[in-house]
């Protein structure tokens, strides 16, 4: 049997309706920005498989470091356990966060650093005897992983309609989306700020949290918000004394050309959720750092304050190595110029390649930029279907969100290598177009 028969007669996949969906490609090996399937055929990573990569497949250093690590140490259980790699990964990352942040707590992937960040901000207020403030909010088309919590804050993106009754109750306010050329964009921006504020001005002090994708709201649509946006949305949840939860799953690690969208933006939430590229795409790891002063509410002469979490995996030597063999790279003056090259040939693009084509809402971010097809609106709507394929048959590993076609490659792409992708792409649209 092939190994495509071998999958389908074994393996359920994520996201995937197996009825009709296309058989999933089998791919042997990664090499820099490539992947390459069992007929040797390549394709170029436009979306960094699942956004988790940032310096290409197999890359060496993060390969050695792993398997370095692992001669020495894979895996020990982490209450009442520490070990180097943890701790130094810790240090790494909270010196380049801002100073307020003390804490590190480990977890395995996005879902679950959001768990543990909501769980966190509703045990803080519980610590200190404020037991009303239950309320979340989040906002709409915002997406924050697959568990229970996470699905209950994320459950205006779309998903979860079949769980809808197991989830816990979330106020969701617009996401003040915008794009070159939007002229409503401060309008919109102040009228989320006032819906905010109206309800705050009621629930305030019942409000636990608030939680929201900085910058940009990844898998509800690649939709980008203003950093000044943000700092207002600060300012005004502060003064009702609201936690403020960033879930920079995706947007950590340079993709917004900054290290995370908290620096690009220069605010401060609470708590902060990593995950995605921590290891350069190669183990699953994730982090939910906080302030100290919310740390210090969980301590106690007994268990009780203390925060009930942890998984097998939590902070496995392995994903740390890689995690900083990563942090390594990413600090180097060469990607740092990659990541300004990226977000250079994305500006060029929405501002001028794109003309003439049927799209709109061109935008862009760092190393990501989107646009939506001007027709249909679907998850998987027949257009994006179609080009998905036309993209793939050319060699490019593109998923478009319903009408939404995005690129977020890894750092190691080359300046050539994503201007001919975009060049691929619009050959393509206007295939199908006309
Ligand atoms: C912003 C955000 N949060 C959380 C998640 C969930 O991460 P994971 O798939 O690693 O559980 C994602 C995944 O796409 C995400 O984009």
């Amino acid at each position: 049997m092939t190994i495509l028969e071998r999958d389908q007669a074994t393996i359920w996949h994520p996201y995937t309706q197996h009825k009709i969906s296309a058989s999933p490609f089998v791919i042997t090996h990664g090499e820099g920005a490539y992947l390459f399937d069992e007929n040797g055929k390549r394709y170029l990573d436009l979306i960094s498989s699942w956004w988790v990569n940032l310096h290409g497949h197999a890359q060496p250093e993060i390969a050695q470091a792993i398997y370095q690590q692992a001669l020495k140490l894979e895996q020990v259980i982490f209450s009442g356990f520490t070990h180097e790699p943890a701790v130094c990964l810790a240090e790494e990352l909270l010196n380049l966060l801002p100073k307020e942040f003390g804490k590190v707590f480990y977890s395995d992937n996005g879902s679950t650093a959001v768990e543990v960040a909501l769980k966190m901000a509703y045990q803080f207020w519980r610590n200190q005897g404020e037991k009303k403030r239950c309320r979340f909010i989040a906002f709409q088309n915002g997406y924050h992983g697959d568990t229970f919590g996470a699905m209950s804050v994320g459950k205006s993106s779309g998903f979860f309609s079949n769980f809808e009754d197991l989830l816990f109750s979330v106020t969701m306010f617009p996401y003040p989306a915008t794009w070159l050329g939007d002229e409503n964009v401060f309008q919109n921006e102040q009228h989320v700020l006032t819906q905010i504020d109206d309800y705050l001005q009621q629930y305030g002090s019942e409000t636990a949290a608030l939680i929201i994708e900085p910058l940009i709201q990844g898998a509800g649509g690649i939709c980008m918000c203003r950093p000044v946006f943000l700092r207002e949305l600060e300012r005004l949840v502060r003064s009702y004394n609201v936690l403020i939860i960033y879930d920079e799953a995706m947007t950590g690690f340079g993709r917004t050309g900054d290290f995370i969208a908290c620096n690009k933006t220069n605010t401060r939430p609470d708590i902060i959720c990593l995950a995605k590229g921590i290891t350069g795409g190669f183990l699953p790891l994730a982090v939910t750092v906080c302030q100290d002063k919310l740390y210090e509410t969980f301590l106690g002469d007994n268990f009780t304050k203390a925060l009930a979490h942890g998984h097998s995996y939590t902070a496995n030597p392995l994903g740390c190595a890689a995690a900083l063999a990563s942090l390594k790279l990413l600090q180097q003056p060469e990607t740092i110029m990659q990541i300004n090259t990226i977000e250079k040939v994305h500006r060029d693009a929405v501002n001028s390649l794109l003309n003439d084509l049927p799209i709109e809402m061109p935008r862009y971010c760092g190393t990501i930029s989107a646009f939506d097809l001007k027709l249909g609106s679907e998850y998987g709507s027949k257009y994006s279907i179609q080009l998905r394929d036309k993209f793939s048959e050319q060699g490019l590993l593109i998923r478009p969100l319903g009408n939404v076609i995005y690129f977020m490659p890894p750092y190691c792409i080359t300046e050539q290598e994503l201007r001919s992708a975009y060049e691929i792409v619009i050959e393509e649209i206007q295939g199908v177009f006309v």
